[in-house]
């Protein structure tokens, strides 16, 4: 497998080319990249209709999404949501997990059914673990996991390779993909191992996993490294599906532009009088009221003349992607009101999209279909290593591991390099840089909790001029020591949360 290593070096001025490897480096050059590259949205669109947002959302830390909006509609509304992620364990966990963690813990809190999994079948594969330093490593993570707030009755916790029904679904979603897209995705190639490519599959299968039990809104947290990983979740999940809802004029097909033209040639012509529109009629409109260079102009008119005297009527249609001849039927019949059905699709004029939609996915799921929602994700940003660089599990002085001991962590602050500058008069004068200082980032991310007030002031005297840096990493560095006692007093607390937990601590295949 080849990796692309260029975007470590995010070296200013430098045409790196940002990729998203989940197995390679966790450093992002450039978050604005993600957004204009790899079509990831901004999370502050969102934030003012988020109820109750969790502080990394409030302080940017939880950078973007995919299609979040579906999962915060249907926990507005009361319906069922899901929040899932995934762990390796490769390493002891540390404060970059403890992001995540806390990402699913508020989720369950909001209502959501929580979902947490040991990827022991990826950390096996992809990293080559044995299972005795898999099962130490999983221990660990859940024990924190749980001393941070999760409720393992409400919620659910899995290993991969314990689970049956995963590995089923990672099954039936491998035939939906093959070879060539995940080369093109991963950079997989010949020397690629075929464990490797089925953790891929297990990775799919956890996305959509709680699904499994009725389809919901699901949101994945995660860094931006795993968006590959979102992304192949979104096109099988969608792939799955028995039936596509789109929206038409007649009876052919149309992209989202030419229903644009569409819609206003019928709108103007239907207001005329009661007359049936014909889509030759749109097309003499179009040709006289349009616009020639809008997108999808010339190739709506076309259709238009094409189907000449046939009706121009809105309607919603079922497009048959998958399903069985039985499905296809059911929904024929289950379909009310006014409608027409062709080879493969049926066109209704009486249901609404939603409508539509709703009875698409019963239909499916009445078939044995799996009627599942496209997954969403939000992500957060990564944390930059106390000795600057990223922070990385194989640098032990770079990232404060859950399990340190608290004089330990308490240390690594001291000596963590800071956005300070070089004396203390040029700092009064000019303020420290904290927005480029891994200590501050120490504040926003974990130690300042709900508390955006004391976040705020810290930044504010930093740039201001009146906080120097030696003061400020004491202060850090006595409130990291105090988290990590804390933390550690609490993991001592739930071991017996975990030990009735349903989860094999123990792997089967030791
Ligand atoms: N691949 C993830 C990692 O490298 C772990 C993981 C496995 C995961 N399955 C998942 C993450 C499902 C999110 C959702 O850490
Ligand atoms: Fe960082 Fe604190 Fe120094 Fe500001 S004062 S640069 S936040 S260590």
């Amino acid at each position: 497998m080849t990796r692309d290593t260029d975007h470590n070096t995010g070296a200013a001025g430098e045409t790196d080319a940002t990729t998203l490897d989940p197995w390679g480096s966790s450093t992002i050059a450039d978050y604005r990249k993600l957004f204009e590259e790899f079509g990831i949205e901004e999370f502050d669109e969102l934030l003012a209709d988020v109820e109750n947002p969790h502080y990394l959302m409030r302080r940017g830390v939880i950078f973007g999404h995919r299609d979040y909006r579906a999962v915060l509609d249907a926990m507005a509304a009361g319906k069922p949501t899901a929040a899932l992620s995934g762990f390796m364990p490769t390493g002891d966990p540390h404060i970059g997990h403890k992001l995540v963690f806390d990402e699913i813990i508020w989720h369950q809190q909001q209502g959501a059914d929580a979902y947490a999994l040991i990827a022991d079948l990826e950390a096996h594969a992809a990293r080559g673990l044995s299972w005795e330093e898999i099962d130490e490593h999983a221990r660990d993570y859940l024990l924190s996991l749980l001393a941070l707030g999760f409720d393992p009755e409400a919620g659910e916790l899995y290993r991969q390779s314990e689970n049956r029904g995963l590995q089923d679904l990672a099954f039936e979603l491998g035939i939906k993909a093959n070879f060539s897209e995940l080369e093109n995705i991963y950079g997989f190639d010949g020397e690629t191992d075929v464990s490797h490519m089925q953790s891929v599959v297990t990775q799919m299968a956890d996305i959509l996993y709680p699904q499994l039990d009725e389809p919901k809104p699901t949101v994945i947290p995660v860094g931006p490294d795993q968006d590959p990983h979102v992304r192949l979740a979104r096109d099988l999940a969608a792939r799955m599906r028995f039936f596509g809802v789109t929206k038409a004029f007649a009876s052919f097909e149309a992209s989202g532009d030419e229903l644009e033209l569409l819609g206003a040639a019928h709108g103007a012509l239907s207001a005329d009088d009661g007359d049936t529109v014909r889509c030759e009629d749109a097309a003499a409109w179009l040709r006289e009221h349009g616009n020639p260079d809008d997108d999808g102009f010339g190739s709506v008119v076309a259709k238009l003349d094409s189907a000449g005297k046939e009706p121009l009527e809105p309607r919603v249609r079922f497009v048959d992607r998958n399903a069985t001849k039985e499905a296809f039927e059911a929904l024929i019949e289950a379909v009310e009101g006014e409608k027409r059905v062709y080879d493969e699709h049926i066109d209704s004029f009486d249901l609404t999209r939603e409508e539509a939609e709703a009875l698409a996915r019963e239909v499916e799921l009445d078939n044995g279909g799996y009627g599942f929602y496209a997954p969403s994700s939000i992500y957060h940003r990564f944390m930059t290593g106390l000795t600057g660089g990223k922070m990385s599990s194989s640098i032990p002085a770079s990232h404060i591991s859950l399990l340190d001991d608290p004089q330990d962590g308490y240390d690594k602050v001291k000596s963590a390099t800071t956005g300070g500058r070089s004396t203390a008069e040029e700092q009064r004068r000019l303020g420290g840089e904290a927005d480029k200082c891994p200590v501050y980032e120490l504040y926003a991310y974990l130690l300042a909790a709900d508390d955006d007030a004391f976040a705020k002031k810290v930044y504010d005297e930093c740039v201001g001029g009146e906080r120097l840096c030696g003061g400020c990493k004491e202060q850090a560095a006595e409130l990291m020591k105090e988290f990590l006692e804390d933390h550690q007093e609490k993991r001592a607390e739930v071991e017996h949360l975990l030990k009735d937990a349903d989860i094999e601590l123990v792997s089967s295949r030791r």
